[in-house]
C-alpha cells in the first residue's frame, strides 16, 4: 500500500493554504510548481517577486498560481512587527526588534499561519530545525489542552504483522532531545490522538524502555515509568502502558511472557521513545532494514500546523510534507 497516496488524496478533498518560507530556493519552486500541478494545496511563497520568477523561469517551473509576498516590501509587516511584539512582549520582546524579526521570512511566514493568511506552513531545506520550530514555539505555541510539540513518524512496514498490520506511528522523533515524564507523557497522549485522527488506528501506545514491567532498575526507568502513570492519569480513556521493552510491545509470545495482562503488550500500534537519540535511531533503523516507508517528521501538538524539512530534503519530499501539512489542519493534528 502506498500510504503517501491515501495521504494525497485526503488533502486534494479540501484544499488548504501552505506557506514556503523558502520560495526563492530552488527545490521549493520545483515542489510549488508539482503541488499546484496535483491540485494538494494553495501556496503562499515567501521571498522577493522578482527572484521567484527569474528562479522558476530558469527552472522551467510555472508558479503561477502561487501568492508571493514579500516581508520588505509587504504592507503586512508592520502589522505583523506590532501583533508579534504583543505576543512576545512579556519575553523582553522590543517594537524595533519585532520590526526587524518579521523580516525575517520564517518569523514573517509563521506570522501569516497565526493570523490566519495561510493554514500552516513547511520549510527547513536551507534552514536548521531549530530555525523553523523556534518561531512555531513562540509564535503558534501548542494546541489547547496540549503542552507539548513533538515530532511523529508513520512507518508503514512491508509484509509485517506488528502494529496494525505493518502500520505503527513512533514519537517524539524530532523535537525534544530528553523529555521530562511530564513531557513524555504529553508525547504518548497527543501520539495516540495523532494515530486515531490520521490513520483511525485503535491506538495501542507502548512506553518503550530496556525494562519491561519492572524488570530492570534505574532513573532511565523511573522516568518512564513515572511518564506512564502521569499519562495513564490524565486520559484514562487511552490504553497506555508501559514500562515496555520493544519485543514485549509488538510481539504477543513474549507480551504474554513479560507482561500478562497488559492491554497493550504485543498489541502496540503506537511507539514512544524514552528520548530523541533512541526516537531517532530507532525509525531509521526500521526505515533501512526492514525497508520501511517513513513518513515524517511530522510536528504535532502546534495550535496549526508547522513541519520541518531536512536539509537533505527533494522536491518530492516537500510535496509530500505540504500534503500531510494540509491534511493536518483538515484534522486539527
Ligand atoms: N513544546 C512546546 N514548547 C516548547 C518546546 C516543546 N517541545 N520546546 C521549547 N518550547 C518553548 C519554550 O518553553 C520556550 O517558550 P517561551 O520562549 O515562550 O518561554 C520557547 O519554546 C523557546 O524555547 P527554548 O528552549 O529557548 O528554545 P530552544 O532554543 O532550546 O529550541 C528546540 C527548542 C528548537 C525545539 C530545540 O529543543 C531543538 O533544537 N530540538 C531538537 C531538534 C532537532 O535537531 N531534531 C532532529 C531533527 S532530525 C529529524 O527530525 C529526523
Amino acid at each position: 500500500m502506498d500510504l503517501m497516496k491515501n495521504f494525497w488524496e485526503m488533502a486534494k478533498k479540501d484544499k488548504k493554504k501552505v506557506v514556503l518560507a523558502e520560495g526563492e530556493e530552488r527545490r521549493n519552486l520545483i515542489a510549488c510548481d508539482k503541488i499546484l500541478k496535483n491540485g494538494l494545496a494553495d501556496i503562499l511563497l515567501i521571498g522577493n517577486k522578482e527572484r521567484i520568477e527569474e528562479n522558476a523561469k530558469y527552472l522551467s517551473v510555472n508558479v503561477e498560481g502561487a501568492e508571493i509576498l514579500d516581508p520588505e516590501t509587504s504592507t503586512l509587516s508592520e502589522g505583523f512587527a506590532k501583533e508579534f511584539y504583543e505576543i512576545r512582549k512579556n519575553k523582553g520582546m522590543t517594537i524595533e526588534k519585532a520590526e526587524k524579526m518579521v523580516k525575517d521570512p520564517l518569523y514573517f511566514g509563521t506570522m501569516c499561519v497565526k493570523l490566519g493568511y495561510a493554514d500552516g506552513m513547511v520549510s527547513g531545506a536551507i534552514h536548521t530545525t531549530g530555525d523553523l520550530l523556534r518561531p512555531g514555539l513562540q509564535i503558534i505555541k501548542t494546541a489547547p489542552g496540549v503542552s507539548n510539540v513533538s515530532g511523529f513518524f508513520v512507518m508503514m512496514v512491508p509484509d509485517c504483522k506488528y502494529g496494525e498490520s505493518g502500520l505503527l506511528l513512533f514519537a517524539d522523533c524530532a523535537v525534544n532531545p530528553n523529555p521530562t515524564a511530564e513531557q513524555l507523557a504529553s508525547i504518548a497522549i497527543t501520539t495516540a490522538e495523532t494515530a486515531k485522527k490520521l490513520c483511525d488506528l485503535d491506538p495501542k501506545v507502548a512506553m518503550l524502555s530496556f525494562s519491561t514491567m519492572g524488570s530492570a532498575k534505574g532513573e532511565l526507568v523511573d522516568k518512564v515509568r513515572q511518564a506512564t502513570e502521569i499519562a495513564k492519569k490524565e486520559r484514562n480513556d487511552l490504553d497506555i502502558d508501559g514500562e515496555l521493552q520493544l519485543d514485549a510491545a509488538i510481539e504477543e509470545e513474549v507480551a504474554r511472557l513479560k507482561a500478562p495482562g497488559s492491554s497493550v503488550a504485543g498489541k502496540a500500534n503506537v511507539l514512544v521513545f524514552p528520548d530523541l537519540q533512541t526516537g531517532n535511531i530507532g525509525y531509521k533503523l526500521v526505515q533501512r532494514f526492514a525497508k520501511a516507508e517513513a513518513i515524517g517528521p511530522i510536528c504535532q501538538g502546534f495550535a496549526k500546523p508547522i513541519n520541518d524539512l531536512s536539509r537533505g530534503c527533494n522536491p518530492d519530499d516537500i510535496v509530500n510534507v505540504v500534503a500531510m501539512t494540509v491534511v493536518q489542519a483538515q484534522k486539527g493534528i
